[in-house]
């Protein structure tokens, strides 16, 4: 296991109807004047908003709101909020939504304390400083709400690129799985299509003998397979929908990263499909993970042939486990689809002829050097050959 740091100081409130503490949270971190920041409607018409809303005032504290994130959040909204944040002299940010409004909210958070402009973030530089922000969750998905990234759309180019620094983890979080029930079927199963991305994304590790990890994420996996569908038949499964909400904070506050090297790969080539086509991030990366794990298996054949037989339950083909790496890859693939999930560019929209705009996006863009480099370092050509697998 490498050396690490795990610092992860969010305050997690858990359960039914506790979005009404949002105002005494807020309060306990030290907000006295706040920017209330949600996305397209969702939470307006649920009446979640005008129940933050009083919960603030029971606390006695004034809010401003800014509304109209989308998903794939985009650079524009987030100077308009850095500009009402400086101008309001706005003290805390409470974000009320999905990972694009909690990322959204960061970007506001990190740019307001910040004499230059926020997209430098974005291009590397790491996030120190923040205004103190607190969340609650509408979708169990991104796990922003425990993580210290952030993942915006700058309109100038389309560029979608992440920000890190433990200055925006939230404050606190609040999650009600009850909250979750009002989502459409296709949304969910992004959701719980992200949370297995980011478990493969910390699975697939050049570190050895990390069995502790290995083990969190394997046991994590099975409970989404196991309640994904659940609540794709039931929406209003309370307890399935627990189950995934918290699943998808652990799967992405790194307790199952630390101490071993990632990959991120096929978060990398689903960006430039969110960013070029605007198409859910869940959605894409059913499509994309696929692809990139069948293009690099042969990297680590015991590693894919691990987690066919421990969570997908493939035998083990001891003197072929390249037979068992497959099984496993074409499992991962059988059930995204079972839950309405995309498996090809077709069916996700997006076309052949911009595979080379895609590549060049990918490797080239916000000044990468031709490649990029998690599990397997991949050039633009292997780049290539990935987004063909999709076809
Ligand atoms: O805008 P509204 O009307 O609320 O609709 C949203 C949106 O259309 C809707 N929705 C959310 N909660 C709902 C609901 N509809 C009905 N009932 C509810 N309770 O769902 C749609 C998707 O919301 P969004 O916030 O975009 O989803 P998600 O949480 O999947 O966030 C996706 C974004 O997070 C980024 C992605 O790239 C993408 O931009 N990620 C952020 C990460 C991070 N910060 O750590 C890591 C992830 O890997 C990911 O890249
Ligand atoms: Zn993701």
């Amino acid at each position: 296991m490498d050396n690490f740091d795990f610092y992860s100081p969010t305050h997690f409130v858990f359960g039914k109807d506790r979005e009404n503490e949002a105002g005494q949270m807020i309060k306990k971190f030290g907000g006295t004047k706040v920017l209330l920041h949600y996305g397209g409607g969702s939470a307006v018409r649920s009446g979640l908003i005008d129940r933050v809303k009083a919960s603030i005032e029971k606390a006695g504290l004034e809010y401003i709101e800014l509304g109209g994130v989308q998903p794939n959040p985009l650079s524009g909204l987030v100077y308009e909020g850095i500009e009402l944040c400086r101008k309001e002299g706005i003290d805390f940010i409470m974000a009320v939504g999905g990972g694009s409004v909690i990322d959204s909210s960061k970007a506001i958070a990190a740019g307001t304390v910040y004499d230059g402009d926020f997209w430098d973030f974005y291009c590397g530089k790491e996030i120190e400083e923040a205004l103190p922000i607190g969340t609650v969750l509408t979708i169990a998905a991104a796990g922003s709400e425990g993580s210290p990234d952030s993942v915006i759309t700058n309109e100038d180019g389309m560029m979608k690129r992440g920000a890190s620094g433990d200055a925006i983890r939230p404050r606190f979080s609040i999650l009600n799985p009850a909250l979750t029930q009002t989502l459409p079927a296709f949304q969910t199963a992004c959701g719980v299509t992200d949370i297995i991305a980011h478990l493969y994304e910390r699975y697939l590790t050049n570190t050895k003998e990390v069995e502790v990890t290995d083990r969190l994420i394997e046991g994590l996996m099975m409970t989404m397979i196991h309640e994904g569908p659940r609540v794709i038949e039931n929406p209003d499964n309370y307890d399935a929908r627990a189950n995934i909400m918290w699943a998808g904070m652990m799967a992405h506050n790194n307790s199952c990263g630390v101490g071993r090297t990632q990959d991120w790969n096929s978060h990398q080539l689903e960006h430039e499909l969110s960013a070029l086509y605007n198409v859910a991030h869940g959605a894409g990366l059913a499509v994309v993970m696929p692809a990139v794990f069948t293009y690099v298996m042969k990297h680590d054949v015991m590693r894919f042939a691990q987690v066919a037989s421990r969570v997908w339950g493939c035998s083990m083909d001891y003197n072929n486990p390249e037979l068992t790496a497959k099984a496993g890859i074409g499992a991962l693939k059988n059930f995204v689809k079972s839950i309405g999930m995309p498996v090809n560019f077709e069916e996700l929209g997006a076309k052949e002829e911009d595979i080379p705009k895609l590549v060049e996006a990918l490797c080239y863009g916000n000044g990468r050097d031709g490649s990029v480099n998690g599990f397997v370092k991949l050039d633009t050509e292997d780049c290539r050959k990935i987004y063909e697998l999709m076809l």
